[in-house]
């Protein structure tokens, strides 16, 4: 595996999910693991980058070599992601939650022993991170991963385009054996002239390494 290959980028990665907190006890959040993002990251080291990895709570160890910054909710992770620029590329691999509550309440909060009613919870959007530094004057090289259920390609080519990405990795999570919480995974890489192209199913540190590989491809040479 090419050695030198990101010697002297800084590759900045999320990874993980985001916990969202209703109150001291609760959360809103997703079973992402984590797992592509941290290959990602080992990846990349290996390829001689300088890494740092914003990760969400997961149950992983860090990749030797890797400056990881751990945090809970989305809004930690943007301020964290936002605070390591700048960076030559920033992958971004979290499932970041959509939506957060509007307030998380300071105390734990009691159900109503006299009544069966329900209860509403109000939600409101968390920000974009990969949008965000996609629009940031420190501008890294952005990648982006689209994980759907069906029509995969044409929602990944349409957050490529809305999220003014670089490349999207697009990622068909229906399938039981490959995706967010398994070892494996295969995935369609498609770039800002639409080109595609299919890796297919591996172990998700092989395709971490063949996904970093073509990145380092992409990136415009670095001044002498
Ligand atoms: O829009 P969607 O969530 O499907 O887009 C997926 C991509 O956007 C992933 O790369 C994910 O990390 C990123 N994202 C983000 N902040 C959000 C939601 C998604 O950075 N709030």
């Amino acid at each position: 595996f090419a050695l030198g290959l990101l010697a002297g980028r800084h590759v900045l990665i999320n990874a993980g999910p985001t916990r969202e907190a209703i109150d001291p006890v609760r959360y809103i959040s997703n079973y992402s693991s984590g797992k592509m993002g941290f290959a990602l990251a080992e990846a990349a080291a290996e390829a001689g980058a300088r890494v740092t990895l914003v990760a969400g709570p997961v149950n992983l160890t860090t990749p030797p070599r890797v400056e990881r910054i751990d945090v809970v909710s989305a809004r930690d992770m943007l301020a964290a992601c936002e605070m390591a620029l700048p960076a030559d590329v920033f992958i971004a691999s979290a499932a970041v939650a959509d939506y957060r509550p509007a307030e998380a309440a300071d105390a734990k909060l009691k159900k109503d022993p006299g009544s069966d009613s329900g209860m509403q919870l109000e939600l409101v959007r968390n920000p974009d991170i990969l949008a965000t530094l996609a629009a940031h004057a420190q501008r890294p090289w952005c990648v982006g991963f689209a994980a759907e259920t069906h029509d995969v390609l044409s929602y990944a080519r349409d957050k490529l385009q809305r999220k003014n990405l670089d490349l999207i990795i697009a990622n068909d999570v229906s399938q039981p054996d490959i995706g967010f919480n398994s070892d494996d995974n295969s995935v369609t890489l498609i770039d800002r002239s639409l080109h595609q192209q299919h890796l297919p199913q591996a172990s998700k540190s092989k395709l971490a390494r063949e996904i970093i590989h073509l990145i380092a491809g992409y990136l415009p040479a670095q001044p002498e």
